[in-house]
């Protein structure tokens, strides 16, 4: 499955979304979250946190621009990074914080506002669009490689229509 688009009516569909996300992850996968403030980038990235096993808060990382967290896939210890780069001014920030050995075969990274650090991120393997629709938000996913396409695949999610 290359491409798939869903209508998710509230909180509890996007929540249910992130649930399905979380079962079909696998390590190194880049997603990037697109969509306007509000739209619901940080509600899916918690809640896919918290079903992979996450216990804790998960906040946007406004100021910061990433935060890792531990999670388990299959057995195997695994880091998500969850960027929020809305608010970075300059490349430099991205290059000196470190945030480019972030993207390696293991570790899992989830990107709000990719536009903003455009040349420095590697290409996706999932595009996420979020879409304030009437009271709920339309979503679409995009599978831009093997990779995502396989994620895209196990995806397992059938929203209440
Ligand atoms: N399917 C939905 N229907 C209606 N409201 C939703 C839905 N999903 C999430 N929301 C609400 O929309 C808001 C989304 O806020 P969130 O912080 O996740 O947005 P964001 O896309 O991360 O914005 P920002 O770019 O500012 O980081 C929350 O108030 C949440 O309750
Ligand atoms: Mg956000």
């Amino acid at each position: 499955m290359q491409h798939f688009t869903a209508h998710l009516h509230d909180e509890a569909g996007t929540a249910a979304l992130g649930v399905s996300l979380a079962r079909a992850l696998s390590p190194g996968l880049v997603i990037y979250l697109h969509g306007d403030l509000g739209a619901g980038k940080t509600a899916l990235t918690r809640a896919m946190l918290h079903a992979a096993g996450h216990v804790g808060h998960v906040r946007s990382p406004t100021y910061t621009l990433a935060e890792p967290y531990q999670i388990v896939l299959a057995g195997v210890p695994t880091e998500v990074v969850h960027f929020d780069l809305y608010r970075m001014i300059s490349d430099d920030e991205f290059i000196e914080a470190g945030f480019r050995e972030y993207f390696n075969a293991h570790t899992i990274c989830i990107v709000e506002w990719p536009e903003k650090a455009q040349a420095l991120l590697p290409r996706p393997d999932i595009n996420i669009v979020l879409e304030v629709a009437g009271d709920g938000r339309d979503v679409e996913l995009q599978a831009l490689s093997q990779q995502g396409l396989q994620c895209l695949a196990r995806l397992n999610f059938a929203p209440n229509l």
